[in-house]
């Protein structure tokens, strides 16, 4: 079998496509998988496919990574989902009531009419027969109580059972701190919960000897980042040309700490390049593959400006 040459992108599914990778050959395998948020490229997903298509993905690094190797897994250890089963609560938000009847005046009205229905009640009280219900019954009668309600579970604990089914082990875990996405503004309008503005870094490690360099990073870059558990970089602004992009700091750092010169890098999920641009920058080898082919085109252009700018820098 001829195996994937390394300094080229691929086009296939990971859980089949990293298997053409030469074995044990994987110092290092930086990845963020889809989320399953909704986005285009995970749009046939289910939390089940998603699952078995993680936990495939994570067993083929038994394969790749060589002894001493590490698998770094970027995502928000909290995915969100519409979940049917869930009991249907809307939040009774009384910041947003505009009208003065209270709950309290339509509760006496109804004692003191008890055959009123609500349009009656409504307009006794001069307001509209929206808010009678909404005051009774703390829901929006056009729709909020049917709402199917978003559900929130915890994802990391199942990357590490599946890296664990294979003999990896979780090693260390880092905190990105980035930019409040105020995309979710809306949804935190509505609720207690918080802004999206942290995700989390799941290191995980072959077993086999790895090297400390302690010199492979200045003593200012150990004590701003390369030694804490929380790392503070901007997330990627302008997500025109793909949904999903992490900064180029974020792949560099893991690059830097994780691997060493003339080592080769994977990521399963390239999407825009970033990790294969890092890489090249870093003066490491990379693999990179994406099931969708114009992320695979996207990624080869990312990476041929890449080089060329790299080029003239060199040469100037
Ligand atoms: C979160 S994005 C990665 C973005 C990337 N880190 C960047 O900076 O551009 C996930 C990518 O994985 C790809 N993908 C999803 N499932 C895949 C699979 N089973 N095999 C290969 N690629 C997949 C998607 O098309 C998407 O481009």
């Amino acid at each position: 079998m001829e195996y994937l040459k390394p300094n080229k992108i691929y086009f296939g599914r990971s859980e089949a496509k990293m298997l053409e990778i030469e074995p044990s050959s994987v110092a290092l395998s930086f990845w963020s998988p889809p989320y399953f948020v909704g986005k285009n490229y995970e749009r046939e997903e289910t939390f089940e496919t998603w699952q078995s298509s993680l936990r495939q993905v994570i067993h083929n690094h038994s394969q790749v990574l060589k002894p001493g190797g590490f698998m770094v897994i970027n995502l928000a250890d909290i995915l969100c989902f519409k979940d049917e089963y869930m009991p249907k609560i809307q939040a009774l938000n009384i910041s947003n009531q505009k009208c003065k009847v209270t709950r309290e005046m339509v509760l006496t009205a109804r004692e003191q009419h008890p055959d009123y229905n609500r349009y009656q009640l409504a307009e006794l009280l001069g307001c509209s027969e929206q808010t009678i219900d909404r005051r009774l019954n703390g829901n929006n009668i056009r729709g909020g109580k049917y709402q199917t309600q978003t559900r929130v579970k915890l994802v990391g604990n199942y990357l590490e059972k599946y890296a664990y089914e294979v003999g990896i082990y979780l090693y260390d875990k880092r905190v990105w701190i980035k930019d409040p996405s105020w995309v979710n503004s809306q949804w935190t309008s509505n609720t207690l919960k918080a802004v999206s503005e942290y995700e989390d870094l799941y290191i995980f490690w072959k077993p086999g000897e790895y090297i400390i360099d302690r010199r492979k990073l200045t003593k200012d870059e150990w004590k701003s980042w390369g030694s804490r558990g929380v790392w503070y970089i901007n997330s990627v602004r302008a997500n025109n040309d793909h949904e999903a992009k992490f900064p180029e700091e974020l792949a560099t750092r893991v690059i830097r700490l994780f691997s060493e010169v003339g080592d080769l890098v994977l990521d399963p999920f390239i999407g825009s390049g970033t990790t294969a641009i890092s890489a090249m920058k870093q003066e490491r080898n990379y693999i990179g593959i994406d099931k969708e082919s114009k992320y695979v085109e996207l990624a080869k252009k990312h990476i041929g400006e890449s080089s060329s700018w790299q080029k003239e820098l060199n040469f100037t």
